[in-house]
């Protein structure tokens, strides 16, 4: 049976405007533009540095980071031509440019994208990138086929929603291409601890994270896929967002540490834990 994403989707009624997405997206990355060229600049090295550095925003979700950059450039990535989907500011797709590809970026606030092509020029890099500020439900910018790499972070559970978003990133691939996600992933016993986080910090609709990532997505990848490939991480180091802002503190590190360190045997002990996952990495050949 062939399922569509309408189909998958209906069970979860989300009603949300683009336009009203776009504006709060716009307004979370305006900031962004007063950084400095110096603050913008990234390549590999420098990506991997903020990983590892308990004051950067990026170290709460390293590990997720560090697996989805194995998986991604696990294939050499110079010639590659990539797509990043939902960009941001564009710190992967700047760092796939670093490394040789040429690069989109896409997102649907315009504020992410001038961010996004300023980091390029501040990488230099400029030439092998090109910016897209538009909605993902229409990739009528770019050719069948035209990527030999799609890479997402955080960000294909905002698009699924829109009508066509589906269909149209899985044509922008070319036969044999990847899509290489990095996402949440819903499990019932976090959902709801993650729903009450965001009523309690007054999370707004527009924020578009009504739609969780899980199950359900990679039936919905499994239509259009040759193979799809799910690697788990993280289920008590979820408990991670109630040390944000603390990773300077060594006992903070130590916390994080431990839980992943026990998620990591209890995955290898008890195999059927990891659908427990809060976080995952998903690699589908088209
Ligand atoms: C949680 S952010 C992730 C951004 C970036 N990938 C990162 O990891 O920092 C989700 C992104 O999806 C973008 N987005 C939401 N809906 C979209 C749509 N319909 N088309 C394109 N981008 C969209 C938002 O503007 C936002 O930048």
């Amino acid at each position: 049976m062939r399922l569509s994403a309408q189909g998958l989707l209906a069970s979860f009624p989300v009603s949300l405007d683009v336009d009203a997405e776009r504006r709060f997206y716009d307004a979370v990355y305006a900031p962004r533009g007063n950084a400095s060229d110096a603050d913008l600049r990234l390549d590999r090295r420098i990506f991997l540095a903020e990983m590892d550095n308990p004051r950067s925003g990026f170290f709460e979700r390293r590990r997720l980071y560090r697996r989805a950059f194995e998986r991604l450039f696990a294939e050499p990535a110079a010639g590659l031509r990539a797509l990043d989907y939902g960009c941001g500011t564009g710190e992967w797709g700047v760092v796939l440019a670093t490394e040789g590809a040429r690069t989109a970026l896409l997102d649907l606030s315009p504020a992410a994208i001038e961010v996004g092509l300023r980091r390029a020029r501040a990488s230099g890099v400029a030439e092998r990138v090109t910016g897209h500020a538009r909605d993902a439900s229409d990739l009528s910018c770019f050719g069948d086929g035209e990527f030999d790499v799609v890479f997402a972070c955080a960000a294909i559970h905002h698009t699924l929603k829109y009508p066509r978003a589906f269909d149209e990133v899985v044509r922008v691939i070319r036969p044999g291409g990847r899509l290489v996600l990095a996402e949440g992933w819903g499990n019932p016993a976090l959902d709801g601890l993650r729903r009450l986080r965001w009523r309690l910090a007054n999370e707004p609709e527009e924020a578009g994270e009504g739609l969780i990532f899980g199950p359900w997505a990679v039936r919905l990848l499994q239509t259009r896929f040759r193979s799809v490939e799910v690697e788990p991480l993280n289920a008590f180091g979820m408990a991670k967002r109630l040390l944000r802002g603390r990773f300077h503190e060594p006992w903070a590190r130590l916390a994080l540490g431990t839980l992943e360190g026990a998620d990591r045997a209890l995955f290898r002990a008890l195999p059927p834990l990891r659908r427990f996952c809060g976080e995952a990495v998903v690699v589908a050949v088209k």
